[in-house]
């Protein structure tokens, strides 16, 4: 897989938050040289401050930036994807990918401001990616081949896992598992208190809990199991586990956390219509 990457050139613009930190993980994996990568952000002074730190180069000019790209990784906000596509239209050809990770554009918005013929794929990562632990969901636009997607498989692989969808499902991708690590970070926060006011010191209750979370979710992905039947597992009949259930589903957390998927979801379809 690694070969398919093998001297192609990425273009990174809009090295943010999340550009930086894909950008981070293809370049701890090797999959690309820094000399083959060329970052822009908006301001030159974070893109002296980024390239520092990075060793690629990074500047203001993403036309420059992609000129002699494979590989054009679009990590802007929704609502500066237009200007940025206007400014890379005369450059970009069908000889090169584009991938963005811009939630809410969908690849046929991108494709109608290209040449005819420019390869897209539309990708939704998340922030663990950071640490090799990402989700990332990807979907072809029409003129993308297999071989397109191998590539952007290839990539985002190197920053955890990813999994193929229908386009249609992208927003749905990006109210569970881009905004995810929000929620879960809430959840997670809440059972720390949750230690402390049992007596536990902030510390311990904290890596209990995280703890906890990561081996759960480990189970889950390891043994293919139903969560339900994992929670059974734990659930000894007038144990203490069934009396925390009962707390849980009085306070509906179950419904609670589908409504903010579904309204994280809701928004993700709007933010590209935002001037
Ligand atoms: N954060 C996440 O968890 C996440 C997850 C999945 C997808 N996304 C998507 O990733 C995109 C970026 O999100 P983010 O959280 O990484 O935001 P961010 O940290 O604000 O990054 C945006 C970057 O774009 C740069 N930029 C702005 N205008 C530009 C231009 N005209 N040309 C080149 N660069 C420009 C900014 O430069 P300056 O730094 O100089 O202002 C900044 O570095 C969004 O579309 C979002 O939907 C984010």
């Amino acid at each position: 897989m690694k070969n398919k990457l093998a001297g192609k050139r990425l273009a990174v613009l809009g090295a943010g938050k999340i550009g930086g930190i894909l950008l981070q993980a293809f370049l701890r994996h090797k999959l690309i040289s820094p000399g083959q990568v060329r970052a822009t952000v908006r301001h030159a002074e974070k893109a002296r401050a980024l390239g520092k730190s990075l060793r690629v180069s990074v500047t203001t000019d993403n036309r420059a930036a992609v000129e002699k790209a494979d590989i054009i990784l679009l990590c802007v906000k929704p609502q500066t994807v237009k200007d940025v596509l206007e400014e890379i239209r005369s450059t970009v050809t069908p000889r090169q990918l584009i991938i963005s990770v811009a939630a809410s554009v969908p690849t046929a918005y991108l494709e109608e401001r290209l040449v005819d013929g420019v390869p897209v794929v539309r990708a939704m990562p998340n922030t663990p990616c950071a640490i090799g632990a990402g989700m990332t969901g990807l979907a072809s636009g029409k003129h993308a081949k297999p071989g397109h997607l191998e590539i952007a498989q290839t990539l985002f692989d190197a920053a955890g896992r990813t999994v193929v969808v229908d386009e249609k499902l992208m927003d749905a991708v990006t109210g569970l598992s881009a905004s995810g690590p929000a929620f879960i970070y809430i959840l997670l926060e809440s059972l720390a208190e949750a230690g402390v006011k049992v007596g536990l010191p902030r510390d311990i209750a904290t890596l209990l809990a995280a703890q906890t979370m990561y081996g759960a979710a480990r189970v889950v992905l390891e043994t293919g199991e139903h969560p339900a039947r994992l929670k059974d597992a734990v659930t000894t009949p007038a144990g203490c586990t069934i009396d925390g259930i009962l707390e849980l589903e009085d306070g509906k957390v179950r419904v609670t956390l589908i409504k903010a998927v579904v309204k994280a979801t809701q928004r993700a379809r709007e933010l590209l219509f935002e001037g």
